[in-house]
C-alpha cells in the first residue's frame, strides 16, 4: 500500500516537475500555465485591460510588470476563459475554444512523429518536438520563427534562406489590442541587407545598409547586449545575447522600434534606443537628392549640383519636395564626382552591385554610363571594397559622422566641379577658424575642471584663505569618490554603453539625481579629431537640450564627464548614435 502511495505521489510530483512541458495526455486550461525550467518565462492565458478577450501568450515570469513577448492567437482571441491548449491528434499544438473549435494551431502538415511534446525553453522559445527527439535542436515548430512584436535574446530576426523563412516583427494594433497592427520591422535583402520599418508597404525608417561592419545608421556594439549580424548564403539575421539585464526590442504600436532594458531598481523598463528618433531618420524626409543633417538649423540641403525643386522651398526648414539638377548631366567630358563623407548612403532602389570591384573601377564604371548618378563602396571593412552604383533619384541620404562611416560619390557636371573648387578656398578659411574654436572650447572645459580642482585642493590645504574665483567657474567638479559611489564603483551592471571615447556608466548621486558618467579612456586623450568630436558632441547635446553636462571629474589619469541621465530614448543618440 505504502509503495503504491509512494508510487502515486512520485508520479504526481514528476508530473508537477515537468511544468515546462505539455504532452499528448495533458492539457492546459485558462488558469494553467507552462513555466520554463529556470522559471524565466511563462506561457499562459491573459487579457489586456478593458477587455474580456483571452489570449495565449508568453511573458517574463520573474518581473512584476507583465510584459508579453509573444501572442499565439493575436488575430483570433477567445471570447471567454474556457479555452484550452493541448496536442492534437496530428501532433500539432492546438488552442481550442469552448466549442472545441481550433482557434490557433502550430499548423505543421504531415508531422512524421505524432508523439510530440511542447516545451517552453528558458530562452522564452516555445517549441514543438518529437517526444523521442531528446535534446536535438531540430524542432518541428518554434515560436521564435513566428515573432509577434518583440525580439528577445537568442531570437533571430531575418531570413532562413534554406527554407525561405522571413522572421519579422508586427506591431500590436494598440496598447490594449495584440492583433496585428499596421507596422512591421524586418530585413530587406535587395542588394545588401538593411533593417526596414514599414507602415503597410510604405517605408518609414531604415537602418542603412549592412556595410560589412555595421548598419551605417545603427551601431551594434554596446555593453548592454552583444549584438550580431549574420549575412551568408544560408542565413541573414540579427540577434543579440544578454550580458546582465533583460533587454528586448519591441516594435511599438506607435510605429517605432524601441530597445528597452529592465531596471531592477525602479522596477520598470528603461528606453535606451528608439528608431526613428528624429526627423532625419524618418524615411526620405527631405525628398529626393537631398541630405538630411539633424544638427543643422535647416536640416534639409541639396546635394552639390542640385537645387530645391520648388522655389518656395528655398526658405523653408524642410524640403520634402526634394532637389533637382541645376544643370542636366550631359555625359560630356569633364564630369566628375563629389565625395560626401560620413553619410548613410541612399536606399537601394535602382542600383547595381559588384562586390569584386575596387573603388577606382567603380568610379570608371559609373562614368561610363550616363544614367549612373552616384557610387560607393559596398563594404567598408578593411579600407573598403566592392561597388554600388545608383541610377535615378537618390532617396534617404542622412548625414552620419561616425567611425566606420561611408563615403558617397555623387556625379556632377564640369561646371559644378569648377564652382566647387572656387568655394573650397572659402571653406578652408572657415575650417581654419572652426577647428581652433572647438579645440579651445574643450581645453577650456578641461582647464576649468583642473583649475577648479586646484582651487579645491589649495583650499583643502589652506582652508582659511578664501578664493574669489570660485563663482566664475560654471562647470562643477565632482570628487571621484562621489562618482565611484554613485556608480557602484563603476560596476559592470552600471555600464550602459561603450564608445570610442570609453565606457558610459549610469549612476545615482546621494541627492537622488540620476547621472550618466562618461569615463574617457586613456587613449581618447589623443588626436585633434576626437577632441573636436567630443566638443562638438557636447555642444550639440547642450544645444539640443538632450543631455545636460553637469560637470567633470579629474583625478590622476582619470577624465570623466558627468551628464544628467535622461531615460526615454533621449540618451540613445548619445549612447548609440553619436559615440559608436
Ligand atoms: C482548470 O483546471 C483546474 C485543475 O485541472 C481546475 O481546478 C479548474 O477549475 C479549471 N479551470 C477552468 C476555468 O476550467
Ligand atoms: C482582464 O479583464 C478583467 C475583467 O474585465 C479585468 O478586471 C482585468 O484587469 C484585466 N486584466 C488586465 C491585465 O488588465
Ligand atoms: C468570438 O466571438 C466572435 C463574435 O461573436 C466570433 O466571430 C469569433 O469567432 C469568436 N471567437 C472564437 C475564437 O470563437
Ligand atoms: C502530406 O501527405 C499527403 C499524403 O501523404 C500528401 O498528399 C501531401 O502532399 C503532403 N503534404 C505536405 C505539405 O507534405
Ligand atoms: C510604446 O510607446 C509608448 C510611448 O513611448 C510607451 O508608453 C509604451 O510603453 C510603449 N509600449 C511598449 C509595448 O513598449
Ligand atoms: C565585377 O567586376 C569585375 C572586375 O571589374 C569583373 O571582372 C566582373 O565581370 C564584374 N561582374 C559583374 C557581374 O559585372
Ligand atoms: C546604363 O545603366 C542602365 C541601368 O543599369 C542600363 O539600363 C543601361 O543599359 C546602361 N547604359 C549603357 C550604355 O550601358
Amino acid at each position: 500500500m505504502r509503495i503504491i502511495l509512494f508510487a502515486i505521489s512520485y508520479y504526481l510530483s514528476a508530473f508537477d516537475l515537468a511544468d515546462d512541458m505539455l504532452n499528448q495526455y495533458q492539457q492546459i486550461n485558462d488558469s494553467g500555465a507552462l513555466v520554463s525550467a529556470r522559471g524565466d518565462f511563462k506561457l499562459g492565458f491573459f487579457n489586456t485591460s478593458n477587455s474580456r478577450r483571452r489570449y495565449l501568450g508568453i511573458w517574463y515570469n520573474n518581473i512584476p510588470v507583465q510584459t508579453i513577448v509573444w501572442v499565439a492567437n493575436r488575430d483570433r482571441p477567445l471570447n471567454d476563459s474556457s479555452g484550452s491548449l493541448r496536442i492534437g491528434d496530428d501532433g500539432n499544438l492546438i488552442l481550442l475554444d469552448s466549442g472545441g473549435i481550433v482557434a490557433w494551431s502550430t499548423g505543421i502538415q504531415n508531422i512524421s512523429s505524432k508523439a510530440t511534446v511542447a516545451q517552453l525553453l528558458d530562452s522564452g522559445n516555445l517549441v514543438l518536438k518529437s517526444e523521442n527527439g531528446g535534446n536535438t535542436e531540430s524542432y518541428i515548430w518554434q515560436s521564435f520563427d513566428h515573432p509577434s512584436d518583440t525580439q528577445i535574446a537568442g531570437m533571430k530576426l531575418g531570413w532562413d534562406l534554406k527554407v525561405g523563412l522571413d522572421r519579422y516583427l508586427t506591431s500590436w494594433k494598440s496598447a490594449d489590442d495584440p492583433s496585428s497592427g499596421d507596422f512591421s520591422y524586418g530585413f530587406n535583402r535587395d542588394g545588401l541587407p538593411q533593417g526596414v520599418l514599414r507602415k503597410g508597404s510604405v517605408k518609414k525608417y531604415r537602418t542603412g545598409i549592412w556595410n560589412g561592419l555595421q548598419f551605417n545608421g545603427a551601431g551594434l556594439k554596446n555593453a548592454i547586449f552583444n549584438a550580431n549580424f549574420i549575412d551568408n548564403s544560408d542565413e541573414v539575421y540579427f540577434e543579440f545575447d544578454l550580458y546582465q539585464q533583460l533587454t528586448r526590442l519591441v516594435l511599438n504600436y506607435t510605429g517605432t522600434t524601441q530597445t528597452v532594458i529592465w531596471n531592477n531598481r525602479n522596477l520598470e523598463w528603461d528606453f535606451i534606443d528608439t528608431k526613428p528618433s528624429n526627423p532625419c531618420e524618418s524615411y526620405g524626409h527631405c525628398g529626393p537628392n537631398s541630405i538630411c543633417t539633424i544638427s543643422n538649423a535647416y536640416i534639409c540641403s541639396c546635394l552639390v549640383g542640385y537645387i530645391p525643386k520648388s522655389s518656395q522651398d528655398w526658405n523653408a526648414l524642410v524640403w520634402d519636395g526634394g532637389c533637382v539638377r541645376k544643370y542636366p548631366l550631359n555625359c560630356l567630358d569633364g564630369e566628375g564626382f563629389v565625395a560626401f563623407k560620413g553619410v548613410i548612403v541612399p536606399d537601394l532602389l535602382d542600383f547595381r552591385m559588384n562586390t569584386s570591384m575596387t573603388v577606382k573601377e567603380c568610379e570608371l564604371e559609373c562614368l561610363k554610363n550616363c544614367s549612373c548618378i552616384a557610387y560607393a563602396n559596398s563594404n567598408t571593412a578593411e579600407g573598403g571594397s566592392g561597388c554600388l552604383l545608383w541610377y535615378g533619384d537618390l532617396i534617404d541620404i542622412r548625414s552620419f559622422p561616425n567611425p566606420g562611416d561611408q563615403t558617397l560619390y555623387v556625379r556632377v557636371t564640369a561646371a559644378d566641379l569648377v564652382s566647387i573648387s572656387d568655394s573650397k578656398e572659402k571653406k578652408k578659411r572657415v575650417v581654419l577658424v572652426i577647428i581652433p574654436i572647438s579645440v579651445a572650447l574643450l581645453v577650456f572645459l578641461l582647464v576649468s575642471c583642473i583649475t577648479w580642482k586646484r582651487i579645491k585642493q589649495a583650499r583643502g590645504s589652506r582652508p582659511n584663505i578664501p578664493f574669489k574665483d570660485d563663482e566664475n567657474i560654471d562647470l562643477p567638479i565632482f570628487n571621484i569618490v562621489t562618482i565611484a559611489n554613485a556608480t557602484n564603483n563603476f560596476s559592470i551592471s552600471n555600464k550602459i554603453g561603450e564608445g570610442g571615447f570609453g565606457p558610459v556608466y549610469k549612476g545615482q548621486l546621494s541627492t537622488g539625481q540620476v547621472i550618466a558618467v562618461k569615463r574617457l579612456s586613456e587613449n581618447s586623450k589623443q588626436g585633434v579629431g576626437e577632441f573636436k568630436n567630443e566638443v562638438i558632441l557636447i555642444a550639440k547635446l547642450q544645444h539640443r537640450n538632450l543631455v545636460r553636462l553637469l560637470g567633470c571629474c579629474i583625478q590622476g589619469e582619470e577624465r570623466m564627464l558627468i551628464y544628467e541621465y535622461l531615460p526615454n530614448g533621449s540618451l540613445s543618440s548619445f549612447i548609440f548614435g553619436l559615440i559608436f
